[in-house]
């Protein structure tokens, strides 16, 4: 059978527990061509996120995937983290290994661009933290743009938030930069709470996890379980969405997600919606549609592909 192309990416993440299972999905399918890792505050401190994703890559036997540091503070917002959700480091529960290798010397926005200069392709750029990276990468390097492939993001909603009751916590973070980048013309694809609330980690996913014979599978059910006991108290939700692996799923097989076209803005000024997505889905505004937005996910082929992923990588590193 023909191998196809893997997909050249840049993940701008804010590890997180779920942007952790992201990065490990990135980092187990031979359908993608992880370049990069860059951090953002969100989750937690930026410290913490860039340390985070130097244990999470470590973990995974990853030490040759560079690693920068991005924006500790939103473009204009007040820093508001989400330790709340995700501990004191960012990824509290299971001891993780310490890093193995140290950060880029690089800031994430100069990482990036070097990444895109030095790539014969365009590169999909996949955001699982506030969009404060690249928001920045369009303002001081706008040339830089034309060599983004599509930009795909976690955040926003079609329905109602997490962090307010309006708001998802990423766009909420930094809304300005979110608008920065629909603006900037580049394809964008949102991938939002909406969807990402039927990637449930269920007591039968967790348990696929733990009766994995090797740590990052035995990792990935502690992280579950940690992320599951906030979303138990913050929301009460029985199992955890795990949000941010649904963008880096979507790309390796494009046949789990449903999409549709529609205009996409986020709301700047409202006094209790500010950071809210606005999605016009029935086309009432009349706007010119500017994004595609994951309406309907296949759960259980997603957990499928997911499980497998790490599974397959814990098997590479006993
Ligand atoms: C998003 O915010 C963070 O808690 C998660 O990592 C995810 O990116 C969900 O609202
Ligand atoms: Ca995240």
């Amino acid at each position: 059978m023909e191998q196809s192309v893997p997909i050249p990416i840049i993940l701008d993440c804010d590890p997180g527990h779920d942007d952790a299972v992201a990065i490990l999905l990135a980092v187990a399918s031979p359908k993608i061509d992880l370049l990069a890792v860059t951090t953002c505050f969100g989750n937690c401190s930026i410290d913490d996120a860039t340390r985070n994703a130097l244990r999470i890559l470590t973990l995974a036997g990853v030490t040759d995937v560079p690693v920068a540091r991005g924006a500790s503070d939103p473009l204009v917002a007040s820093l508001e983290l989400g330790n709340y959700v995700h501990g004191k480091s960012g990824l509290d529960g299971p001891t993780m290994p310490e890093p193995e290798f140290l950060p880029s010397k690089l800031s994430a926005v100069e990482l990036i661009h070097q990444t895109l200069m030095d790539s014969p392709r365009p590169i999909t750029m996949v955001v699982t933290g506030p969009m404060t990276n690249l928001a920045q990468l369009a303002m001081s390097h706008p040339e830089d743009l034309e060599k983004i492939a599509e930009v795909i993001f976690m955040g926003g909603s079609t329905e109602r938030g997490n962090h307010t009751p309006s708001a998802e916590f990423n766009t909420y973070a930094d809304p300005e930069a979110l608008q920065e980048i629909i603006d900037s013309g580049l394809p964008i694809r949102m991938v939002g709470l909406n969807l990402t609330h039927q990637a449930l980690a269920i007591p039968e996913v967790v348990e696929r996890m733990t009766n994995m014979d090797h740590d990052i599978g035995k990792t990935c059910a502690e992280w579950m379980g940690f992320f599951g006991s906030s979303y138990r108290s913050v929301w009460s939700f029985d199992s955890p969405p795990v949000h941010d692996p649904c963008t880096v799923a979507a790309l390796i097989d494009p046949s789990l997600i449903e999409w549709t076209r529609t205009f996409l803005a986020v709301e700047l000024e409202g006094k209790w919606t500010r950071g809210e997505t606005v999605t016009d889905i029935h086309n009432r505004l009349e706007h010119e549609p500017n994004a595609d937005v994951a309406i309907t996910l296949d759960a259980e082929r997603y957990w499928d592909l997911v499980l497998e992923a790490i599974d397959s990588l814990g098997k590479a590193r006993v």
